[in-house]
């Protein structure tokens, strides 16, 4: 007679099939299986990765209480777990620390399920060892830190540079011109210069459009009306100055503000918004721009918006990441330094829309010297 076993039919031999499957999974997993008794806490099966993963033999492991092996050696903390495990029939824990046969600091992600076997509620616990995992984002965090200063002191570097930059050609060089200004208008109204006069006349309007150029140059690095007067009245400035430009007609809204924003968050958004609207000149085409700085939802919430021709925004990120421009970058970046962010909008012929959002710090109140 034939072992039953043999009878392809028979239940038996399906048996010994899924039983042989379940092995096969069991023995070749890439992550520790470990399978309890629910009702004691004892390890009924190890997996050869659990062994190799720990550094114990399954002869270590097998009849011996979760709590009383190495691994799990926090007593009182693996028994409160096991309580947890026999009630929930889903456990997880995303990182949990564990100690190998040698020694060795590790970290496991550790999820366990509870089904009965024959009447006996077995808790079946995979192990997943993260260590490697967890160093790599360790580093990744610590390297986005690291590029965050950076990041923070290039701005503040290339800030100051453009104050003392702008300072300069204002104060400096202004000044001088200045001077020479006077000097040629006096000369041209002496008498008896008629031979030189068409000279002078040249001299003066040389010295006019390079005063002009200066000035601008000077506001664009750094507008002293930021500083002076605070955003509202800053981005008001600038955005009629741009359109200006190029005959663009300009909405403007500004929520009112009680107080003047922080230092770092009225120059983040003014730069913002400066790379915005230098964006809608030189590139939207369009007709009309619409700069709203509103308070909303406790944050103050920029948004330059155009109706002109739009881009693929998906396509110039691409291109801006290997390089190629860092208007948008750059954009984002400062909105994210400051503690907020930055969303782009952009449909092809309809228009542009950069919505930037900031948190809401205020400048430390100026206390009024004491009257005497
Ligand atoms: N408001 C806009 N309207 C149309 N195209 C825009 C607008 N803003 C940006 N772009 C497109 O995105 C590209 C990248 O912008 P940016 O990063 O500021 O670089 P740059 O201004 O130096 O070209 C621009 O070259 C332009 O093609
Ligand atoms: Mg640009």
């Amino acid at each position: 007679m034939k072992h039953p076993a043999a009878n392809p039919r028979s239940t038996e031999y399906a048996l010994a099939v899924s039983e042989l499957r379940y092995r096969r999974l069991f023995e070749t997993a890439q992550d520790g299986i470990l399978i309890l008794n629910a009702e004691n806490g004892q390890i009924d099966d190890v997996n050869p990765f659990l062994t190799d993963m720990l550094g114990y033999s399954r002869a270590q492991l097998l009849g011996n209480k979760l709590w009383e092996i190495g691994p799990f050696k926090d007593v009182e903390a693996s028994k409160a777990e096991f309580r947890e495990l026999q009630r929930e029939a889903y456990v997880r824990y995303e990182d949990l620390p564990l100690e190998t046969s040698a020694g060795k600091a590790i970290n496991v992600e550790f999820v366990s399920n509870i089904y009965q076997v024959n009447g006996d509620r077995v808790i079946q616990c995979n192990i997943r060892d993260i260590t490697k995992r967890k160093r790599a984002e360790e580093k990744l965090k610590a390297y986005s830190r690291q590029l965050q200063v950076l990041s923070r002191r290039l701005v503040a570097a290339q800030e100051t540079e453009r104050r003392n930059i702008a300072r300069e050609l204002h104060d400096e060089i202004g000044q001088a011109l200045t001077v020479i200004q006077l000097n040629l208008q006096a000369i041209l109204h002496a008498p008896e210069t008629e031979t030189i006069s068409p000279r002078v006349k040249e001299s003066l309007e040389v010295v006019d459009q390079v005063l002009e150029q200066v000035r601008d140059i000077s506001l664009n690095l750094r507008p002293l009306i930021l500083d002076d007067l605070g955003l509202e009245p800053a981005l008001r400035w600038f955005t009629k100055r741009q359109a200006a430009l190029v005959g663009l007609r300009v909405r403007f809204h500004a929520d009112p503000l009680k107080h003047r924003l922080s230092l770092v968050i009225e120059n983040e958004c003014f730069r913002v918004a400066q790379e915005a609207l230098t964006n809608v000149v030189r590139h939207a085409h369009a007709k009309t721009v619409t700069v709203e700085l509103r308070k909303e939802a406790g944050k103050l919430h920029l948004r330059v918006r155009d109706d002109g021709v739009g881009f693929d925004v998906g396509a110039v990120r691409e291109k801006a990441v290997r390089g190629a421009s860092l208007g948008l970058l750059s954009m984002e970046e400062r909105a994210a330094l400051a503690g907020g962010g930055l969303e782009l909008k952009s449909t092809p012929k309809k228009g542009t829309e950069v919505h930037a959002w900031f948190p809401l710090k205020w400048q430390p109140p100026v206390t009024e010297p004491p009257s005497s």
